[in-house]
């Protein structure tokens, strides 16, 4: 596959024909989710909020995030329905979850509907960053907070981002960077010479209404 960036109907065809994605990425050592978890935590309300996970995949965040209401968005039915089996084993920890068809660039949700909002591992097969990054924002409250990843390393079909592109992004939206993370997500195909490193930009939406 190489370089060549995977159209959206390749995306959703990837995951659709990947039902061991879970079993996969754990051999594949992945931490994104708990990673970003473990940052974006203290910027949101002790007792639990309203959270849009976009791009959810099969709902590996859930877990790390008790007491909330979570949506989780996603364009592929098949990562949905293996998300679905996570819905009631997050009920232990007071998670509720519902989870909806929508691509990240038009999510289907009302302006300023979430507290929070969350995306790892899902920019890099969106060709329009300021686009998902305008739409984060829009469903989020003023001066909520979100989460976006980003690789710096060239992933499979995937699109690769400096840093310094990605924040320039979110200024150029207005909203304001309070924290940025690099971090190694997973190790590709579990080849320990094959690290795969994102960066982590939790934004504050200061965009005026
Ligand atoms: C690598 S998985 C990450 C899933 C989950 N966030 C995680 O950390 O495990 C990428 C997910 O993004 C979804 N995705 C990719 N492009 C999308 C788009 N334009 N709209 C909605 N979902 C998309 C894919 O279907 C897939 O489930």
């Amino acid at each position: 596959m190489g370089l060549r960036i995977k159209t959206p109907d390749q995306v959703n065809d990837q995951y659709v024909g990947w039902p061991s994605y879970d079993q996969d990425l754990e051999r594949w050592a992945y931490v994104g989710p708990r990673t970003v978890a473990d940052k974006f935590l203290p910027y949101l309300p002790t007792d639990g909020c309203t959270l849009a996970d976009v791009g959810c995949g099969t709902g590996l965040s859930f877990q790390y995030y008790p007491g909330s209401s979570i949506t989780g968005f996603d364009f592929c039915e098949a990562q949905l329905r293996r998300a679905e089996r996570k819905v009631d084993t997050v009920v232990a920890v007071g998670t509720s979850v519902t989870l909806q068809i929508a691509d990240v660039v038009n999510l289907s949700a009302d302006t300023s509907d979430f507290d929070a909002a969350i995306s790892v591992s899902v920019s890099e097969h969106v060709e329009d960053l300021c686009q998902m990054v305008s739409e984060m924002s829009r469903i989020v409250q003023r001066d909520g907070y979100f989460a976006i990843t980003a690789p710096e390393t060239q992933l499979d079909g995937c699109i690769r981002r400096d840093p310094e592109e990605v924040a320039e992004v979110i200024s150029s939206l207005g909203l304001q960077i309070v924290e940025q993370f690099a971090y190694i997500s997973h190790f590709q195909y579990a080849d320990p010479d094959q690290p795969a490193t994102y960066n982590c930009f939790i934004v504050r939406n200061t965009k005026a209404a």
